[in-house]
């Protein structure tokens, strides 16, 4: 892909420009109000809501009729009352009183399919489109790539400030520039692995990730979780990172269960039936250390399964560590800006990203299918 220009986005002034007065017009918000819901079904963390207010005030103050519609979990394609808006919408109106929320996109099939029929009616009577939902941005679905083909549009706020910060972080990085990376699935980051390693000078790795970079190294795992199918790539990033003189953290300690189901502390060879939740203390001081040492860091993924209280200090250490350092910080998405929250650090970083997946992507590609529709260039075969 060729590298995008942030600048040839139009943004809300850009917006007001071209179509005039927003008095009375109707002016449709995509927002990422996925927001996390707990077992009774209530918002857990309204984050997502409120990262959406300030374009939807600044619609509001200009006198426009703002319609936000989001996604919210993954529905198949067919109403489901788990995944309701209500909560949202009752949230929005404490927030933003006035302000309509359709009902959840992915209840219709042809919001993931980018069907041109589902395009047309969320365009149906809009003056505008606005893409503030930039946790949704690397999906190339209907709400997302359709609307600027058929009414002017921009990019909002929230999405303006996260590419800012996001591709400052690809394009100006000081150094030394550390990447953390964590959480569960390696099959999801393997990519942004590859490209980071020419962006930054280290990437730290925890989270059950690091088990497929040890079966890669040839160490024993025991029953810790890790992709098979993934080894022989982690295998070729090593590699490819001594090449590139760039260094890979992984953990020397691991906290887990032993075979008997026992909390124990092993090294980086687990034992048989051992399962892997956290870093383990030393390995976590050291990450600490690479924290502290960085001038930028950008965090994603959980170091264990810090839900679990005593699986959480890996993750805490690393938290602590970005609330710490003087490093421009910014952690990326959903489980570590959870954990973030949950130690009570989420006001000490310098930014904290509403979008997972979509900050990697960003980061990985420099581009997002969201931001080449607002460009006018999406193709069907970028997606
Ligand atoms: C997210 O929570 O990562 C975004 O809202 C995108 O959701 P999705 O991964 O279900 O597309
Ligand atoms: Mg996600």
């Amino acid at each position: 892909m060729t590298a995008p220009s942030r600048s040839t986005i139009p943004t809300l002034e850009d917006l007001e420009a071209q179509v005039g007065d927003l008095a009375g017009k109707r002016v449709l918000v995509r927002t990422d109000f996925n927001v996390p819901l707990d077992e009774s079904g209530a918002i857990a963390d309204d984050f997502r809501i409120r990262a959406a207010l300030p374009t939807i005030n600044w619609l509001t103050e200009r006198g426009a009729t703002v319609v936000t519609a989001s996604h919210l979990g993954r529905p198949k394609g067919a109403p489901d009352p788990k995944y309701s808006m209500d909560p949202v919408r009752q949230r929005l109106g404490e927030l933003a009183p006035g302000v309509e929320l359709l009902e959840n996109l992915r209840f219709d099939p042809g919001e993931t399919a980018d069907d041109p029929a589902f395009v047309a009616r969320l365009v149906d009577g809009i003056d505008a489109y606005v893409n503030d939902a930039f946790g949704a941005s690397h999906r190339a679905h209907a709400s997302i790539v359709g609307p600027p083909r058929f009414v002017p549009s921009a990019m909002g706020r929230l999405l303006q400030k996260e590419v800012d910060v996001l591709l400052g972080l690809r394009d100006k990085p000081r150094r030394p520039f550390v990447a953390v990376l964590g959480g569960a699935k390696i099959s999801d980051k393997l990519g942004v692995v590859e490209a980071l390693l020419g962006v930054v000078d280290s990437i730290v790795i925890g989270g059950a990730m690091c088990f497929t970079f040890f079966a890669a190294q040839g160490k024993p795992i025991g029953d810790s979780l890790f992709e098979p199918d993934m080894v022989d790539t982690c295998g070729r990033l090593l590699a490819q990172a001594r090449e590139q003189g760039k260094v890979i953290h992984l953990p020397d300690d691991i906290t887990g269960v032993d075979a008997s189901g026992t909390y124990a502390t092993f090294g980086d060879r687990l034992p048989d039936g051992a399962k892997g939740f956290d870093i383990g203390p030393g390995s976590a001081a050291a990450f600490s250390d690479v924290i502290m040492d960085a001038r930028m860091v950008f965090w994603n993924g959980p170091m264990g399964m810090f839900e679990d209280d005593r699986f959480a200090s890996g993750t805490h250490t690393v938290a602590q560590a970005m609330a710490d350092t003087k490093a421009f910080t910014v952690v990326g998405g959903g489980d570590s800006a959870a954990a973030l929250a949950q130690f009570r650090l989420d006001d000490e970083v310098d930014h904290v990203s509403t979008g997972g997946g979509a900050s990697l992507e960003l980061l990985e590609n420099g581009d997002l299918p969201g931001l080449q529709a607002l460009r006018g260039d999406f193709r069907d075969e970028d997606a």
